[in-house]
C-alpha cells in the first residue's frame, strides 16, 4: 500500500527521524516500498540522550543512508538559553512551548519546505491527541501530504515487525523507555503505566504535544 501511495507523489518526501521505534518500522517500509527521491531527516535540538546520537550512526550504516540534521536557528537558540538555562523548560507551560517551538517546530517548517508529502512514526493509540490519524491526510499548515504508514498500528506490531527484520533499536529501549525525546524532558515509565507517561512527566496528559503535529 506504501509504494501505490508512494507512486502518487509528484516531488520530494521527507522522513522525520525521532529515534523511536515507530520511525525505524516507517523508515524501513518507505525503503522497502522504494522511495526514491526521499530525505530522511531527525530534528537536532541539541538536547538529544547520547543514546540517541550514536543511534543516529548505526541506523546510517546499517541502512548506507544519510540523516540530515536540522539544528535550531542560532540567535534564537543564544535567547532560549539565557531565558531558561539548563532546565527551566519545566518550570511552565510557555517556557516548554517555546523550547519546543525553537529547538523543533521551526526547524521542521524549514525541513519541510519544497517537499510534497512528510512520512511520520505516528501511531493513533499513542495518545488521545492522535486518535484520529488517518494514513493519509493534507497538511495544510505545511501544505503536503503527511503520510502516517503505521496509524493503526499496536506497539506491540511494531516491536514484532523490528525483531522479524532484525532491525537496529535505540539502546534506551532496553532501559525502560517506551518513547523517547530530549533528555530533560524524557524519562523512563514504570511498568503499567501509559507509553508517553515518561514525555514532560510534569505536564498533564493533554499538554503532552511538542508541536510538530499540531494543525
Ligand atoms: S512529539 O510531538 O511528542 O515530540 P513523538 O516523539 O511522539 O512527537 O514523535 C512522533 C513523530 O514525530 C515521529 O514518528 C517523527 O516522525 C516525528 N518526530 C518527533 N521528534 C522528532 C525529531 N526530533 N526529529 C525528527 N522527527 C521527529
Ligand atoms: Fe526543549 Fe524539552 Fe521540547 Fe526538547 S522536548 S525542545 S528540550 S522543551
Amino acid at each position: 500500500m506504501l509504494s501505490r501511495i508512494l507512486r502518487l507523489i509528484n516531488g520530494k518526501i521527507a522522513l522525520s527521524f525521532s529515534y523511536q521505534t515507530e520511525d525505524i518500522v516507517a523508515l524501513d517500509l518507505a525503503l522497502k516500498a522504494g522511495a526514491k527521491d526521499i530525505e530522511i531527516f531527525a530534528l537536532d535540538t541539541l538536547k538529544h540522550f547520547r543514546e540517541c546520537l550514536e543511534y543516529h550512526k548505526a541506523v546510517e550504516s546499517f541502512y548506507g543512508v544519510k540523516i540530515k540534521r536540522y539544528k535550531p536557528n542560532r540567535s534564537s537558540l543564544d535567547g532560549l538559553e539565557q531565558k531558561l538555562g539548563e532546565f527551566g523548560m519545566r518550570e511552565s507551560l510557555e517556557n516548554r512551548r517555546e523550547c519546543c517551538h525553537i529547538r523543533k517546530v521551526e526547524p521542521l517548517g524549514r525541513a519541510l519546505r519544497g517537499k510534497a508529502a512528510w512520512i511520520t512514526g505516528l501511531r493513533a493509540a499513542q495518545s488521545a491527541t492522535r486518535s484520529a490519524i488517518q494514513i493519509v491526510e493534507f497538511d495544510e499548515k505545511y501544505a503536503l501530504f503527511k503520510i502516517n504508514p503505521i496509524a493503526s498500528w499496536s506497539e506491540r506490531e511494531v516491536f514484532d515487525y523490528i525483531a522479524r527484520n532484525n532491525l537496529p533499536i535505540n539502546s534506551l529501549y532496553n532501559r525502560g523507555f517506551r518513547s523517547v525525546g530530549c533528555a530533560p524532558c524524557t524519562r523512563a515509565v514504570q511498568e503499567g503505566e501509559d507509553i508517553r507517561a515518561g514525555r514532560w512527566w510534569w505536564e498533564n496528559p493533554e499538554h503532552k504535544e511538542c508541536g510538530l503535529h499540531i494543525k
